[in-house]
């Protein structure tokens, strides 16, 4: 399986070389664990260092405030939109609509429509920009729409595949609700290719920044849990260091 190397210091190790390619991989983690980071830094590696261009399609945060956060890196998206080497789709908007939607003859829910429309932005910009990285950050924006279980699943499976056909290597986020051995596992921790999970651990009076390959399918990967730091300088993971 080719590999898409993330850039991202250890992490790379990990995965025995990078993220399988055109593959749709899973971050999920508790709050500020770094979800955001990661993929912006996915990105920010992929557009300037390996000519790999990318999009975040925000489902949360506007442009402002993620280029912001992404300035305390001193991490510059505004010069890789302007030179078209990177897109920033801001779909926070879906969550907004209210009611049907009628397009030409046909009229569609709410959910429907923004799932529909989301799908359609990425398509059109991947398009744009030549990308082959996307990172859409997070997925629960769209999944609170669908309290129902099977349709749920449908929605996901609907936006994997979507991201599939694009061909880019794509990276989605979503909150881990429970931590801990006994966790229950999410629907989407079974639809995605891969899942990498970021967390804490409490270790004597500190508390660790660990992270985990839960599974890769179609390639060997290390499964253990390893430390990592955000740092300036982003993510940093300690692929030969235990945590126990
Ligand atoms: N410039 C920086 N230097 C070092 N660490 C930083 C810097 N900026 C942010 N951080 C760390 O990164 C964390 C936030 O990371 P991020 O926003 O990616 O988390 P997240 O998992 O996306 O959170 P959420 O669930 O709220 O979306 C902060 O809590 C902080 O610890
Ligand atoms: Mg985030």
């Amino acid at each position: 399986m080719d590999r898409v190397k993330t850039g991202i210091h250890g992490l790379d190790e990990l995965l025995g070389g990078g993220l399988p390619k055109g593959r749709v991989t899973l971050i999920i983690g508790t709050p500020g664990s770094g979800k955001t980071v990661l993929c912006a830094q996915f990105l920010l590696k992929g557009a300037r260092d390996y000519g790999e261009n990318g999009i975040y399609v925000s489902l949360d945060e506007s442009r402002d405030q993620f280029m912001e956060e992404m300035a305390s890196f001193r991490w510059d998206f505004e010069k890789l939109e302007k030179t078209r080497c990177f897109s920033f789709i801001d779909a926070s908007p879906i969550r907004k609509i209210q009611g049907p939607v009628t397009v030409g003859k046909l009229t569609l829910g709410k959910r429907d429509f923004s799932l529909l429309s989301l799908i359609e932005g990425i398509r059109s910009n991947v398009k744009a920009v030549g990308a082959e990285r996307v990172a859409l950050d997070p997925l629960a924006s769209l999944i609170f729409q669908y309290p129902d279980p099977a349709e749920r699943r449908t929605a996901i499976l609907d936006l994997i595949e979507a991201l599939i056909h694009t061909g880019a290597t794509c990276l989605i986020t979503s909150e881990l609700k429970m931590t801990g051995p006994r966790r229950i596992l999410q629907e989407e921790e079974y639809l995605a290719h891969g899942v990498i999970l970021m967390t804490t651990l409490k270790v004597g009076k500190s508390t660790v920044r660990i992270m985990e390959i839960e599974k890769m399918r179609g390639i060997s990967i290390d499964d253990q849990p390893r430390p990592y730091k955000i740092t300036p300088n982003g993510i940093e993971v300690f692929p030969y260091e235990s945590v126990f």
